[in-house]
C-alpha cells in the first residue's frame, strides 16, 4: 500500500496530531504525516513535530497571500490529504478549490448539531442527552461537509464542560484514525 502523503494543520495543543503520528507508524495505516502546519507560533503541538522529526511550518496569517504560500508548500511536498486537527482558521473557498484534494476536519460535536465554537457549553445549555465528535470533509460552509465517521456518548447529570471535553477527546483519538481508514479502505 502506498501511503497518502499527509499534512496536519494545528493551532493548539495537538493531542489529535500526536495520536495520528502514533497511528501512522503502523505500516497498514493509510497515511504518512510528512508535514505539519500551524498558524500559531506558540502551538504546543509543534513539540510532536520536533519529537518525531516531522518538518513543520509556522504560517503568518497576517500576510495577504498566506494561503497561496501554503498551497505552494503542499504542492512541493506532494501532499494529497489535509487533516485539520484543531486548526482555528477557516480555509477560503479559493484554497479548498485550488487544493482540489481531500481535506478533513475533526469537530467536537455530533454534526450537524452544534457547528462552530463553544460546543460543550451549548450542548449543556440545550440539555442534550448525547454528544460526541465527527470527522467530515471540508467544504465551503463551516462544519458542513459530508460526514465520514462519528462517535457518541450519553451525557451524565454531573457532566460539565471539562468532563465533556475529556470524554469527547478520548473518542476523537478513536474516530479520527477510523475515519481515515474508512476513506482509503478501497485503495
Ligand atoms: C479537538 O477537540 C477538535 O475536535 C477541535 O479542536 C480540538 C483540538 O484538540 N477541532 P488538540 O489540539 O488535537 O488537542
Amino acid at each position: 500500500m502506498v501511503k497518502k502523503k499527509t499534512c496536519v494543520f494545528i493551532s493548539g495543543h495537538g493531542s489529535n496530531l500526536k495520536n495520528l503520528i502514533l497511528r501512522s507508524r503502523d505500516n497498514s495505516f493509510p497515511i504518512d504525516i510528512k508535514l505539519i502546519i500551524t498558524n500559531n507560533k506558540k502551538a504546543h503541538g509543534v513539540i510532536y513535530a520536533k519529537k518525531n522529526s516531522i518538518p513543520f511550518i509556522i504560517i503568518n496569517t497576517k500576510f495577504r497571500n498566506y494561503e497561496n504560500r501554503i498551497l505552494q508548500i503542499l504542492k512541493k511536498n506532494k501532499i494529497s490529504l489535509l487533516c485539520l486537527a484543531g486548526y482555528m482558521k477557516i480555509l477560503s473557498k479559493n484554497f479548498i478549490k485550488k487544493f482540489g484534494k481531500n481535506i478533513i476536519n475533526i469537530h467536537p460535536s455530533l454534526l450537524p448539531k452544534f457547528k462552530g465554537l463553544n460546543t460543550f457549553s451549548r450542548v449543556l445549555q440545550k440539555k442534550e442527552a448525547k454528544t460526541g465528535c465527527t470527522v467530515h470533509y471540508v467544504n465551503n460552509k463551516l462544519d458542513s461537509g459530508h460526514i465520514i465517521a462519528q462517535k457518541s456518548f450519553f451525557i451524565n447529570s454531573d457532566d460539565n464542560e471539562i468532563t465533556l471535553k475529556q470524554k469527547t477527546q478520548s473518542l476523537e483519538y478513536k474516530v479520527f484514525p477510523e475515519a481515515i481508514i474508512k476513506m482509503f479502505r478501497n485503495y
